[in-house]
């Protein structure tokens, strides 16, 4: 496994549309790699959820971990197929480091992706898991968190020394 360098702000990859994972590619070693990479690279940053373009892949693959007792989350393809309600919640971006902002999230959505083994699977999530789930699908759309904050509320805020 390896660390892989992020994209920033400003970075025009940011804001393409990733591709889908063709079936026949998700087992290959090529894919594997990139998820356990993007793995890594999250927890490195301590983030909650990454997307493949935000380490250069133009593939629809995203990562997720709540660091709560189910590890992570890997979502192939994923399509938001319902959503229900909002919730107005502080968010970030590793693509974005220090910027905190609040944004309009659904509160609950129900998503079909398939799993890292080939699998077709669907998650029905509310709270922290449904705004990830929404802001790493936005990744996968070329959209980002920080051109639909609500005004005002974008927060720099520096990390702690240690
Ligand atoms: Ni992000």
């Amino acid at each position: 496994m390896a660390i892989r360098n992020l994209r920033y702000e400003g970075d025009e990859i940011l804001k393409k549309k990733s591709r889908e994972v063709p079936k026949e590619d998700i087992l290959s070693d090529k894919i594997q790699v990139l998820i356990d990479d993007m793995i890594e690279t999250m927890h490195k940053y301590n983030g909650v959820g990454l997307a493949a373009v935000q380490v250069g892949i133009l593939k629809r693959v995203i990562v997720i971990d709540l660091y709560d007792d189910k590890g992570p989350i890997v979502l192939i393809n994923p399509v938001i197929i319902k959503t229900k309600g909002e919730q107005e919640v502080e968010e970030g971006c590793l693509s974005f480091p220090n910027q905190f902002a609040k944004v309009v999230r659904p509160a609950e959505v129900v998503a079909e992706y398939t799993d890292r083994e080939g699998k077709r699977m669907r998650v029905k999530a509310k709270e922290l898991l449904a705004q990830a789930i929404a802001h790493e699908v936005d990744h996968l759309n070329g959209e980002l968190f920080i051109d639909k904050i609500l005004p005002g509320t974008l927060e720099y805020i520096e990390p702690e020394e240690n």
